[in-house]
């Protein structure tokens, strides 16, 4: 039996990861954690695991004693679970890129020190880490993370000018939650990637390439030393990186049917980074280090939530973020403490540049 702790149990990916381990007789849920929403129908599904809504989560983390985090909150309230696992060397499933984005240096340090496993949930990431099983690092020419250009894909800046939040949470391949779909929308989500891949392959931001891809099928491209390019491919559903996470090093059985190919053809183009500036300030931001990514995904987070409730219009939101990344020190966290005080100093300079 694997115990999993599943962190953000009533959001998207958390609600798939409890049909997943339903599926599995192998997996057991020994924690169940939200932000405020209750979590009676988890709970009633798993009367055996400590329940938690909001507040710190490791001292439920230490009590239930996981095999697996399945780390699927959302934003920079993800960060103190994440660095639990990594420390306690308990393998983490992480969806919540903003740990890592965030806390890059100290998470990779404490994975060190802790000696377990990180496993990506992200589609993308769970990709790579597929195509790279087996192959030395020296061999890795460059990575290649595939987007779908989100629903404003192909628009000019000019005609973002008036892009609603309906048509921002339209997304045109993936069904989220509401703030991963706008930072698709912005393409900051696939900036959030960059900067995870860095982080979890460890190469260098010019070894890293982003790709529009509409379809959503290749999720990523691992290219090597030799002239070859290895892809991996599959319906654009969570259910598959997620089943991958919480089995690996196995890979289960999942209801998601083996992809189609006849009929199909797949395109690849650049991403527009005039009409969609939050890729290259996340590029920046990653390249500059020290808390600019925390500083990046703090702003971001602050913009998205205004844009989501009409306090700001859609390219708002990049200018928010770049103003907040142009004002903050950026000065490197030595710990939990000094990072949480950076991604304060972010939000508020954020919150400021909103009026
Ligand atoms: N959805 C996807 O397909 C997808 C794909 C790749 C990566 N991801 C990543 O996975 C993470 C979750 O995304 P999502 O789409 O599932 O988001 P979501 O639907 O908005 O769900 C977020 C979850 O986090 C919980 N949460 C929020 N604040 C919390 C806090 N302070 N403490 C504990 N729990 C908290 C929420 O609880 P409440 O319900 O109580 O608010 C909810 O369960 C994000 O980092 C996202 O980037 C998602």
């Amino acid at each position: 039996m694997t115990r999993v702790a599943l962190l953000g149990a009533t959001g998207s990916i958390g609600r798939q990861a409890l049909e997943v381990i339903a599926a599995n007789p192998g997996l057991e849920v020994c924690a169940l954690v939200s932000g405020v929403s209750p979590l009676d129908d988890a709970a009633a599904q798993h009367p055996a695991a400590l329940t938690q809504m909001g507040g710190d989560p490791r001292p439920l983390l230490e009590a239930s004693e996981p095999d697996v985090v399945l780390n699927a909150v959302v934003g920079f309230a993800g960060v103190p679970a994440t660095l639990w696992a990594l420390e306690h060397g308990v393998t983490l499933a992480l969806a919540n890129k903003e740990s890592l984005v965030a806390a890059g240096e100290l998470a990779v340090a404490a994975l060190r020190r802790g000696g377990g496993a990180l496993v990506p949930v992200d589609s993308e990431h769970s990709a790579i880490f597929q195509c790279l099983e087996g192959h030395a690092v020296e061999a890795v020419h460059s990575l290649v993370l595939t987007a779908s250009g989100g629903p404003f894909r192909g628009r000019s800046r000019e005609e973002l000018a008036h892009a609603t939040v309906a048509e921002a949470l339209d997304h045109p391949t993936w069904s989220m939650g509401r703030k991963i779909t706008v930072d698709s929308a912005t393409l900051a989500n696939k900036g959030l990637e960059l900067i995870e891949a860095h982080w979890l392959f460890s190469l260098p931001y010019d070894r890293v390439e982003v790709v529009v891809h509409p379809d959503s099928i290749v999720h990523a491209f691992v290219r090597f030393r030799d002239g070859s390019a290895l892809a991996h491919a599959g319906y654009p559903d969570m259910r598959v990186p997620i089943s991958y996470a919480l089995t690996y090093p196995e890979r289960a059985a999942t209801p998601v049917p083996p992809l189609e190919l006849v009929g199909r053809t797949i395109a690849f183009e650049a991403p527009d980074l005039e009409a969609f500036p939050l890729l290259r300030l996340a590029r920046e931001a990653g390249e500059r280090g020290g808390t600019f990514p925390c500083a990046f995904n703090a702003a971001d987070e602050i913009a998205v939530a205004a844009f989501l409730e009409e306090r700001i219009a859609f390219l708002d939101v990049p200018a928010v973020v770049e103003t907040a990344l142009a004002r903050v020190s950026g000065s490197p966290a030595r710990d939990l403490d000094e990072l949480q005080a950076a991604d304060a100093e972010a939000r508020r300079i954020a919150e400021g540049a909103l009026r």
